[in-house]
């Protein structure tokens, strides 16, 4: 189906709610994806003859605005519709860590500049890079963008579609060397189209909205709480709930994590598979980073005598926190009464675990909740 049709369609089954920056860029998205799927016919024998080189291909798309305007959403719905097999969606974080990993990889085995056989190889797999989030926040990354980026859109035609919370001029603000990053922002503006969706309403807060976000005591309630909370916050039909889709995240250094319930950024782990199971700062920056909501279910009560559990729920908490994760639990108890000393006392651990009750407290605000994911 087309973009256009779906999105259409969505609002017309009450799912969206009608939004009018939105549609302008279902129909550009639509018009992206008609010339995709069915480019132009060929011109015939004379008119290749004539054309001094082929078609260009056609213009990309950026989409920036503030959090929960449906960007995502409208990449996605893009991005899945899409009959073409060579296009990719990813995170643009995990995108830039995947290029750094084929860089140094090109730099071992050739000596000449490895951006070019790395944008080449890129290019071999995928006409389409759809990236959600783009932010650039380190100078390694500016570094290399703008060459990276000429390379796939100007040599090899790659068409990129992106989201970001900032309009292009406004990427990379104060960075070191940003002289280096201008002509990203000038190709960007040059070769995409740049969309704002800037509306009035944050729908992810919406959907938030009235939505608790810690359940506690563990149990039948807590559980058909979250589930609730789960399937308004994806849209996904509760009847089908046996089929919401699971992923396998790659965590860096050649290892993964199984996530049990992975739709639209928002991911489902038991506290067993997240802190019992020996995992650390790595699978939670790699959860942080690729989900904006994550939920956490039966944490029981912590302490000394759980003493590695409690500290990998600690680091847990930072890396969701740091990166502004929203996160929807059950629990044995109330933040403050999770840490249980009646075992016998261990100040060390209290002390760290102060400051983890103080973050889960503000997780739970609505300030907390209105910030975008990723937010610094
Ligand atoms: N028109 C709409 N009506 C109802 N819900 C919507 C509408 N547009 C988006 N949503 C929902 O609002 C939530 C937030 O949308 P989305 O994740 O696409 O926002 P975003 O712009 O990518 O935000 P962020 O910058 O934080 O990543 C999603 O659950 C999405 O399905
Ligand atoms: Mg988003």
């Amino acid at each position: 189906m087309r973009v256009g049709e779906r999105y259409a369609a969505l609002v017309a089954s009450g799912q969206l709610r009608p939004d009018p920056e939105q549609a302008a860029a279902a129909a550009r998205l639509d018009r992206l994806q008609a010339e995709l799927d069915h480019p132009a016919p060929a011109i015939g024998l004379i008119g290749r003859m004539l054309a001094r080189k082929p078609a260009p291909a056609p213009r990309g798309v950026y989409l920036w605005g503030s959090v929960g305007r449906g960007k995502s959403m409208l990449m996605d719905l893009f991005h899945d519709n899409l009959t073409i097999t060579a296009k990719r969606r990813v995170h643009f974080h995990e995108f830039m860590l995947d290029v750094h990993a084929r860089l140094h990889e090109a730099r071992k085995t050739q000596s000449g500049d490895p951006i070019a056989p790395v944008a080449a190889a890129l290019a071999a797999t995928a006409r389409v890079l759809a990236f959600d989030e783009m932010v650039v926040n380190n100078s390694a990354d500016a570094m290399i963008m703008s060459r990276l980026f000429t390379a796939l859109i100007e040599r090899h035609g790659v068409v990129i579609v992106t989201t970001s919370n900032r309009a292009p001029s406004q990427l990379y603000l104060n960075g070191l060397n940003r002289e280096h990053f201008l002509p990203f922002i000038a190709l960007i503006e040059d070769r995409l189209d740049v969309l704002g969706l800037n509306g009035p309403t944050d729908y992810r807060m919406d959907r938030m909205q009235g939505l608790d976000t810690w359940h506690t005591p563990i149990g039948d309630a807590a559980t058909a709480a979250v589930r609730e909370a789960f399937f308004r916050l994806t849209d996904f039909p509760p009847e089908d709930s046996a089929n919401v889709p699971s992923a396998t995240l790659d965590v860096g250094g050649g290892r993964t994590l199984f996530v049990p319930k992975s739709l639209k950024g928002v991911a489902v782990f038991s506290f067993k598979r997240l802190c019992v199971e020996p995992r650390g700062a790595p699978d939670y920056l790699a959860i942080a980073r690729k989900y904006h909501t994550v939920f956490v279910v039966a944490i029981p009560r912590l302490g000394p005598d759980r003493r590695n559990e409690t500290m990998r729920f600690i680091t847990l908490i930072d890396a969701l926190y740091e990166r502004k994760v929203k996160l929807i639990v059950t629990a044995a108890a109330e933040p403050a009464a999770l840490y249980d000393t009646s075992h016998g006392g261990d100040d060390e651990g209290r002390f760290a675990f102060d400051r983890t009750v103080s973050r889960l407290m503000e997780m739970q605000s609505r300030d907390y909740l209105a910030l975008g994911h990723g937010q610094v």
